[in-house]
């Protein structure tokens, strides 16, 4: 099966922070392989803006280093990474000051669509749209590209979208949640509304519990700074643990249209129960298994960040009332694994009588690695013996299953900055809904900081810590193991 590959209309696209982390490892391969699969237009060009003292052979190199770095070898080849480098172009700007300014506006193309991704700190956002305006690069027309960290708090996302307002109109701005992007959290939409079966037991009265884990192994060194700021409540829960509940939660939008999915998703987010103080886990792990502590890796041995947290939350409206959503997500865990798990109560009346090895249906969609659905049935024990029952998967692994095509799943970057430029805000998050992700999380963070809350080790390399265990046990129920 091939891919269908639409080609997008020409545009320049100009980065800010091109020489960062993000555009080396995500950003420059991510675009070398739309343009390799033919999705890019030969007029489209890539402008890297930054203050590194560099020159466009010097970027084109970098850019060459990045796609051989991160892009598999059977998915490049020479020829096209040099007509790929032939698109590169790189200004020096000063965002404080009015160097090279002139020289972007001169290479921006009035007749193409224009879109900035604004790979910097979010304090430097207001001045970026600031000189944009004052140089006349940006307009109505064009777009700009936001990263997360969305603000820290309620208070300094309103700031950033309120800063954001004052040059661009909503409908310009794409909050990256990065997760949005990933073709198997946007196959939560394909199967939920794009078949009947499950839809009629996606409620309360069928569905028992949801997990949902985002299992890594890797620690916090390198970013310490930044992690021990937000914490896994902030770094992941409150954006990509929470897009994945709303894919879960929400009511079918009318239709796949950008304010018909996110009106929903921000009603879940409104209908969300605060969580309480005991039904919140937080860890942080300790060295163990060859690794490091967090302490370590952050360089604060005071440090009361969690790098580890487990939680359960209500979607208080009628669909859900009575269902708990349990959400996990953790670093140095003892395997890289995300997955969602719908779990259904139990036949209203057993035909089979007690204690005949009955477990419950379980729907396991798998978002990374090995991604897949699998649903756990129950059939007849095969052989004399009575009637003894017992559970088997079914079992459909993504790649298997969509063959070639299945095995090159495109990263999420690399879709997200395509819908960009076709201007596609479905897969964005709107100011409102990051707002609202703000507005449920902060009482959450506040309550831990006020009494000082020390987060529970765990050993590296472990599953987390012995209470998130206890948050599901004491509901009769029990999380899933996290395997790679
Ligand atoms: C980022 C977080 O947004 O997502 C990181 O800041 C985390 O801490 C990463 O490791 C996980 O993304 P992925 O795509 O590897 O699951």
């Amino acid at each position: 099966m091939v891919a269908r590959v639409i080609p997008v209309d020409p545009f320049d696209l100009v980065i800010f922070g091109g020489t960062g982390d993000l555009a080396r490892r995500k950003i420059v391969p991510g675009l070398y392989r739309r343009f390799r699969d033919g999705q890019m237009p030969p007029e489209a060009r890539i402008i890297a803006a930054a203050r590194s003292e560099i020159d466009r052979g010097a970027f084109r190199q970098f850019a060459a280093e990045a796609v051989e770095e991160f892009v598999p070898q059977d998915r490049r080849d020479a020829r096209s990474i040099s007509d790929f480098l032939d698109r590169l172009e790189y200004v020096k700007v000063d965002i404080h000051g009015s160097e090279g300014w002139p020289e972007l506006a001169a290479l921006i193309r009035p007749d193409v669509v224009r879109a900035f991704y604004f790979s910097v700190a979010p304090g430097l956002f207001g001045d970026l749209a600031r000189r944009l305006h004052a140089h006349d690069i940006a307009d109505g027309d064009c777009r700009v590209v936001v990263e997360k960290p969305f603000g820290n708090d309620l208070a300094t996302a309103r700031a950033l979208n309120a800063t954001l307002a004052e040059h661009f109109s909503e409908g310009q701005v794409y909050r990256i949640d990065h997760y949005l992007g990933k073709e198997t959290v946007q196959n939560l939409m394909a199967v939920r509304f794009a078949n009947i079966l499950f839809e009629p037991l996606w409620n309360a009265q069928y569905v028992d519990h949801v997990q949902i884990t985002v299992a890594e192994t890797v620690g916090v060194a390198g970013r310490g700074a930044y992690y021990d700021e937000a914490g896994a409540m902030r770094d992941m829960v409150q954006n990509h643990l929470m897009q994945l509940l709303c894919l879960i939660a929400m009511e079918p939008p009318f239709r796949f249209e950008p304010d018909a999915v996110r009106d929903e998703k921000l009603k879940v987010i409104r209908a969300l129960d605060p969580v309480e103080p005991r039904d919140i886990v937080r860890g942080q792990y300790r060295a163990g298994n060859g690794c490091a502590s967090y302490a370590e890796d952050v360089g604060n041995d005071d440090s009361l960040t969690e790098s580890f947290i487990a939680l359960r939350v209500h979607v208080a409206n009628w669909r859900w009332k009575g269902t708990p959503f349990y959400l996990r997500t953790g670093k140095r865990l003892r395997a890289r694994a995300s997955e969602i798990a719908v779990t259904f109560r139990e036949p209203p009346h057993s035909i089979f009588g007690e204690g005949e090895g009955w477990k419950e249906n379980v729907l396991v969609i798998r978002l990374q690695p090995n991604e897949g659905m699998k649903l756990r049935v129950m059939i007849k024990e095969p052989g004399p013996g009575g009637m003894r029952l017992k559970d088997v998967p079914l079992d459909m692994s993504f790649a298997e299953a969509l063959g070639e095509h299945g095995a090159d799943i495109p990263d999420a970057y690399e879709r997200l900055i395509m819908d960009v430029i076709r201007g596609n805000q479905t897969l964005f998050m709107r100011g409102d809904e990051v707002e609202a992700a703000w507005a449920w999380t902060d009482p959450v963070v506040a309550e831990w900081q006020a009494r000082e809350d020390r987060p529970e080790p765990y050993d590296a390399g472990s599953s987390g810590p012995e209470d998130a265990l206890m948050l599901m046990h004491r509901d009769g129920r029990r999380w899933r193991e996290i395997s790679p």
